[in-house]
């Protein structure tokens, strides 16, 4: 994969492949929508029916099959790769995905649910990036994205959840080194806070709190996110590998300034501090 030449580039995904992981709702629907514009045959997965999000696609001209697939099992990802390859021939390109939330701290995380979020939030990718860095043609070459958090990079009461975010950094600096030899590049996304189911089933007092933390001043939308993982699919990133982005209006580079900034004009007022 090279970067086209010349003046204003656009972004193509033209005659690739791309599988997208919990792409029934939010984020997920967002970058197989947009994948799809930008002319991708799109494989979405998901344990939720997303002939929705397929049936939006094709009624816009794109081309896009649901995979009933539960990222959490290994061998749902051998028969997911062979369903690619069989109708498609290729794969150029993955998104890593599918999340479950988990706002539940240390002492009150129990073992069976730190196994679960751990198996779908970073197992997912780990089964995703050895099945299909697998079958990825190093000819063609290929990108693959993982769907960390802001919450991968600041610390956060939600163990589990936040752990498992923290830890897809390392997967994929892991993956990076490894897969470069194939031509397949390999980066992490974290997003802040972001309008999507996941995200505003948390209570009004947490979306407000977040938002008060995060210098733009507002949630993200799902496109705000898919907009970054498109290009980091298409060939205008073909130097790009190993890298974290965060689509988070600032929260994770600023957010703790913000609060100081209020204690501190709380304390130079003489109402309530820290
Ligand atoms: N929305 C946010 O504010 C936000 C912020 C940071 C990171 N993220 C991450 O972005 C990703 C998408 O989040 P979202 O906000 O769209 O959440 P969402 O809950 O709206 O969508 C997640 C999708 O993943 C699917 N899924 C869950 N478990 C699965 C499994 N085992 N196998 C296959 N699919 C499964 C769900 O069915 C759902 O369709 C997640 O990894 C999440 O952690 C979201």
């Amino acid at each position: 994969m090279s970067a086209p030449q010349g003046a204003s580039p656009t972004i193509s995904l033209d005659d690739e492949v791309v599988i997208v992981t919990g792409g029934a709702r939010g984020l997920g629907a967002a970058i197989a929508v947009l994948a799809a514009d930008a002319g991708a045959t799109v494989f979405i997965g998901d344990v939720l029916d997303a002939t929705p999000v397929v049936e939006r696609i094709r009624q816009g001209g794109g081309h896009a099959t649901y995979v009933s697939h539960d990222v959490s099992d290994p061998a749902q990802w051998d028969g997911l790769v062979r369903q690619v390859i069989e109708s498609a021939g290729q794969i150029d390109g993955l998104v890593n995905n599918a999340g479950v939330n988990h706002r539940v701290d240390l002492m009150n995380t129990s073992p069976s649910d730190w196994r679960r979020v751990m198996d779908i939030n970073l197992g997912g990718a780990f089964y995703g990036l050895r099945a299909v860095g697998a079958a990825m043609d190093p000819d063609r070459g290929g990108s693959i994205v993982n769907m960390s958090s802001a919450l991968g990079l600041v610390g956060s009461p939600a163990a589990a959840y936040s752990s498992a975010k923290w830890a897809l950094r390392g997967l994929t600096g892991s993956a990076c080194g490894t897969l470069a030899p194939k031509n397949i590049r390999v980066n992490s996304v974290h997003p802040g806070l972001i309008r999507t189911p996941m995200a505003t089933g948390g209570t009004s007092a947490y979306v407000q709190a977040n938002v008060a933390l995060t210098p733009l001043g507002r949630m993200g939308e799902a496109t705000d996110v898919a907009n970054v993982v498109v290009f980091l699919l298409s060939s205008l990133s073909c130097y790009v590998s190993g890298a974290e982005i965060a689509v988070d209006g600032g929260y994770a580079a600023f957010g703790g300034q913000m609060e100081a900034a209020r204690i501190v004009r709380d304390l130079e007022t003489g109402s309530t501090g820290p």
